[in-house]
């Protein structure tokens, strides 16, 4: 094989391999698929870091009124998400059986207390990073077309939003439109991918648990059921009423 060039990175060095290789320890011993179940955790741990790097940098853009920059941002995210939801059939996988033989060690340990879940949840709502979210984001970028004021969740103020939102959607070929319509569509991606693995992963979890409580101290997949409606972006879904 090539020796690396000088001055060049040598893989393991580049990428801390041994570091990354070193981080999954199974907590029973004899229990086949915790190996399986740590590493599935820490993809998505890692997926979720990058997520969040793209939907900031998509935020950023977007309250500097550089829609077309957000795009391509925006279309990475969707993509991710997709491999987010494809994941979960990599853990179903594994059988209930097999999963109880190390379940109970690892409570409390539950995504419920996932960091950067949480923060993909604010920044894709209107909380954001201390940055705001994307949805603000959105709505300013959208200034010119009246997408930005009045802003709140007076019935007024979200009326009129709905009203220039369902402008944008009749008429979004012309230049200054289609850039912002686009983005539009990709929350839209974003929220429903995001939901799609909501209702996933609940099933997943009725698949190897049934309706025993969670390992965070939920009533479980009832709990989880509850989540399922929630979307970041309600007044994409509600602008198609008005078309
Ligand atoms: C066998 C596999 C899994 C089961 C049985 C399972 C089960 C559960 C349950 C019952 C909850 C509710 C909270 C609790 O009381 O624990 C929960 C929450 C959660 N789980 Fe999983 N889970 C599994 C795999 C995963 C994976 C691979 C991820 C990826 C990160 C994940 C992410 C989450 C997140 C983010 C929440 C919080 C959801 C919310 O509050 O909206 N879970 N899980």
């Amino acid at each position: 094989m090539d020796q690396p060039a000088a001055g060049g990175t040598e893989y393991a060095e580049y990428l801390l391999i041994d570091d990354l290789l070193r981080l999954q320890c199974p907590l029973t011993p004899g229990a086949d698929d915790e190996l399986l179940f740590i590493v599935v955790h820490q993809v998505y741990e890692l997926w979720f870091k990058l997520l969040l790097a793209e939907l900031s940098r998509a935020r950023d853009l977007l309250a500097a009124s550089d829609a077309n920059a957000a795009v391509g941002l925006l279309q990475r995210v969707s993509r991710i998400d997709r491999l987010l939801v494809e994941q979960l059939a990599v853990l179903e996988t594994m059988s209930p059986d097999e999963f109880l033989r190390f379940r109970d060690p690892l409570a409390p340990a539950s995504g419920f207390q996932s960091r950067q879940f949480r923060a993909i949840e604010r920044i894709s709502g209107d909380a954001g990073d201390g940055g705001g979210g994307l949805w603000d984001a959105f709505c300013a970028c959208g200034r010119g077309l009246g997408l930005d004021l009045p802003a709140g969740e007076e019935p007024l103020a979200r009326s009129a939003r709905l009203a220039a939102l369902a402008g944008l959607y009749h008429e979004h070929r012309a230049p200054g439109r289609a850039a912002l319509h686009r983005v539009a569509e990709l929350l839209l991606d974003h929220d429903e991918t995001i939901a799609a693995w909501r209702f996933r992963h609940t099933l997943m979890a009725a698949r190897a648990i049934g309706s025993r409580p969670g390992t965070g101290g939920s009533k479980g997949v009832g709990y989880l059921r509850g989540t399922i409606d929630q979307r970041f972006f309600p007044e994409l879904w509600e602008v198609r009423n008005r078309l």
